[in-house]
């Protein structure tokens, strides 16, 4: 099963990404994770996209792609992908499409997180990201209690640079404009469903395992 998360910067993507890969039993893909690896460890790629992702902007569509692409060769991904901030404009989706097809797979549902700006700037100012792993907390809404792989005491934990107020102003402008058009691409494709993101974490896990028609 391939699966897309789409939704607006903040809104529960990796969250609920962490909840559902072992449900359905495939890999997270987040190209946001991808690319923060890749800057940590100061690789070529890291380097370019560190330009766009500290001004709320998106890396260009073939930087995105090809790394995307790198990643689907991986076998753990034979299974089923759980993506999570990509695709992110049409000509990604379009190309998405293209790689799946050549593995004799489709993107079988994209789960359209829905959730208002206020919420989502609530949500971003509080966040905290663990390093090692890339989960996210919130110093209020979801504070780190154990590390849910058992590899930390929480010693990790920083806040992401594209979480300053006017970096998520920009990120939130980019998503209407290049990311939000997605959401009718998909509805015409027949296989999105959009879900409520607020409420407490388990509630949108279990709207979206009704959506998926899994039994809880
Ligand atoms: P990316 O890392 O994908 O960022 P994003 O899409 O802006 O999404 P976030 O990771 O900020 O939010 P999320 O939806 O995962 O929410 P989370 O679960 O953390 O991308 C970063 C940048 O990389 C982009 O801006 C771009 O530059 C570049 N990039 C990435 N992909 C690209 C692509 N395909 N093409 C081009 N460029 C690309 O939750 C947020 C907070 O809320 C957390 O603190 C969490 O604890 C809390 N929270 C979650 N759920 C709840 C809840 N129900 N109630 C209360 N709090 C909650
Ligand atoms: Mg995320």
């Amino acid at each position: 099963m391939d699966v897309i998360l789409l939704g607006g910067p903040g809104s529960g993507k990796g969250t609920q990404a962490e909840l559902l890969q072992e449900r359905l039993g495939i890999t997270h893909v987040a190209s946001g994770d991808l690319f923060r690896e890749n800057i940590n460890n100061q690789t070529e790629l890291g380097l370019l996209a560190k330009g766009y992702i500290d001004q709320g902007q998106l890396v260009p569509d073939e930087v995105t792609i090809s790394m995307i692409q790198d990643r689907l060769q991986k076998p753990d991904v034979e299974d089923g992908i759980l993506f999570d901030g990509f695709p992110r404009t049409i000509p990604q989706a379009e190309a998405l499409e293209k790689l799946l097809a050549e593995f004799n797979r489709k993107i079988d549902v994209v789960i359209n997180l829905s959730v208002s700006e206020d919420e989502i700037v609530r949500r971003l100012s509080g966040r905290l990201i663990c390093r090692e792993c890339q989960i996210p907390f919130h110093r209020e809404f979801n504070p780190f209690k154990e590390c849910p792989l058992g590899k930390c005491n929480g010693e990790f934990l920083y806040q992401r640079e594209d979480d300053k107020p006017e970096t998520v102003r920009e990120r939130l402008e980019v998503f209407n404009r290049q990311t939000a058009p997605l959401i009718a691409f998909f509805q015409e494709r027949g296989n999105l469903i959009t879900v409520s993101g607020e409420g407490t974490l388990e509630s949108i896990n279990n709207r979206i395992i009704d959506a998926l028609q899994l039994e809880n």
